[in-house]
């Protein structure tokens, strides 16, 4: 059911994602004008505070993680925030709730940024309160579970009262707008599909590299691992939108359905097709550092870098790797998918300095959003000895393209959408359940092999095996 909510009520308001994404987002959609004057934002926690004490600590929260020139409309962003207290567990106070919501003119959106064990509960609360009708949408953060069979739970308790085309599942990844891009580059150029297949790309790669360790994050993070807390949603969602089939539109209906299509074509993963690590004591950027068990303050078997070769079995992809890496305390955070091109079939160039290397194109994500094109070129000269060639890039810097354009962080987008009502951001019940099923099947795998994390040492690309994994095939991971 389409409509612009005009009530937004957000559960988990006191939480560290809402202070440094949710509430500066919506208050930067607010300083844009481009969220209407009538929609009022509920906040709730377990905290007992007024609607003045909320307004405050929202304040804080702003000052802290909104750039100041962004900061223009708060005043008028804090006077639709009100706040009532919850215990989400147990059904008295959702009654309160639905009163301090009111009556929504066009609809209420509704925002869960709280621990997956509440979603359950928060639920019934909600039906009890009748908080559950035609013109309510329902917004998950992750995790949405830690298995296949966790993430159906929680899957099932929300659509005991709502249908899934009012679930929104967030993957925040998708609300960058260089992955959005990764769309226009393939969908909007006649340049890259005909050649977007086995036929000339060798092989492809997603890192995501972060130089960040715990974060204080310490319980959530070390029941995860990185393979729960970055493959099995961002990097798989990445990996989809490179390899899917052209949608034919850009609607949420055909992009989710091409994206869960790749999804359920990944190949099961087999014994030495992964590697796992868990930093030690380092240094990043000259700053020491200590290690993931120092952080943790216990033993730990978490691994904190995984690298995968993987394969979609569908005809376009057939024989092509996946690499797959992401990892905490690496060198630098960059986020990047490599698409490497195959070698021309024949050189007509002889002679020394003649030496093809193939084309490749990175699609840089952050920090840097661009894309680059690496293309053969004649070295200027009269070569006597014959033609030098190189490889010169064919570099677009997203920021200077569209220079004067606002760089919005992905919380504005989606946010957006939610209250709008757009799906095709967000991530569809059946794409999560295939994602699950890909990893779970690589945790047995672990568990059956007895696997435990390398170390590495914080600073560097992960363990030395993770190198091996690619160069094994003659390949290199793209670090620089
Ligand atoms: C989150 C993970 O989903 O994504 C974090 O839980 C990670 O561990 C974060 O740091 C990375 O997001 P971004 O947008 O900074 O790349």
């Amino acid at each position: 059911m389409s409509f612009t909510a005009d009530r937004l009520l957000l559960f988990g308001a006191t939480g560290d994602l809402s202070q440094r994404m949710l509430l500066p987002s919506l208050c930067a959609l607010d300083a844009d004008e481009l969220i209407d004057d009538d929609l009022k934002i509920v906040a709730t926690a377990r905290s007992e505070m007024s609607d003045t004490e909320f307004r405050n600590f929202a304040r804080e929260a702003l000052e802290k993680f909104l750039p100041k020139d962004r900061r223009g409309g708060m005043a008028h962003f804090l006077n639709r925030l009100t706040y009532q207290q919850l215990d989400a567990t147990t059904l008295e106070g959702y009654d309160e709730l639905a009163r301090k919501v009111g009556e929504p003119k066009n609809g209420l959106a509704i925002f869960l940024s709280t621990a997956p064990s509440l979603f359950g509960p928060t639920i019934k609360g909600l039906q009890h309160a009748g908080l559950d009708g035609p013109n309510v949408r329902m917004c998950l953060e992750k995790p949405l579970g830690t298995d296949l069979g966790t993430s159906c739970e929680i899957n099932d308790a929300v659509a005991a009262a709502f249908p899934e085309d009012r679930i929104f599942r967030i993957d925040h990844y998708l609300g960058k707008e260089t992955v959005q891009n990764l769309l226009a580059l393939r969908f909007a150029n006649v340049l890259f599909e005909p050649i977007w297949n086995s036929n000339y790309i060798e092989h492809v790669q997603i890192t995501v590299a972060e130089t960040v360790g715990l974060e204080g994050r310490v319980a959530f993070y070390d029941d995860a691992g990185a393979l729960r807390d970055m493959v099995q949603n961002h990097m798989l969602q990445l990996l989809a939108l490179v390899a899917m089939e052209p949608p034919t539109s850009f609607d949420s209906t055909a992009v989710r359905d091409e994206k869960v299509k790749v999804l359920r074509a990944l190949r099961q993963v087999t014994r030495g097709e992964t590697v796992t690590g868990q930093y030690r004591a380092g240094a990043i950027s000259g700053k020491s550092v200590p290690g993931y068990d120092e952080e943790l303050g216990k033993d730990s078997d978490t691994e904190t870098f995984v690298a995968i070769k993987g394969h979609v079995d569908n005809w376009r992809w057939k024989g092509v790797p996946f690499y797959l890496r992401t990892g905490k305390r690496l060198p630098e955070r960059v986020t990047e998918i490599v698409v490497q091109f195959r070698c021309v079939p024949h050189s007509i160039f002889a002679g020394k300095g003649a030496t093809m290397q193939p084309n490749r194109l990175v699609i840089g994500i952050q920090p840097e959003e661009n894309i680059t094109l690496s293309l053969m070129a004649k070295v200027p000269g009269l070569d006597r000895e014959g033609i030098r060639l190189r490889q010169v890039p064919l570099d677009i810097a997203m920021p200077d393209a569209f220079s004067g354009a606002v760089r919005r962080i992905a919380y504005e987008r989606l946010l957006l959408d939610l209250i709008e009502g757009d799906q095709t951001l967000f991530v569809r019940r059946d794409e999560v359940e295939a994602q699950w099923h890909w990893i779970d099947a690589i945790r047995e795998e672990w568990t059956a092999e007895d696997l435990k994390p390398k170390t590495y040492t914080a600073g560097t690309w992960g363990p030395s095996a993770a190198i091996a994994l690619a160069e094994r095939d003659g390949v290199s991971w793209h670090d620089e």
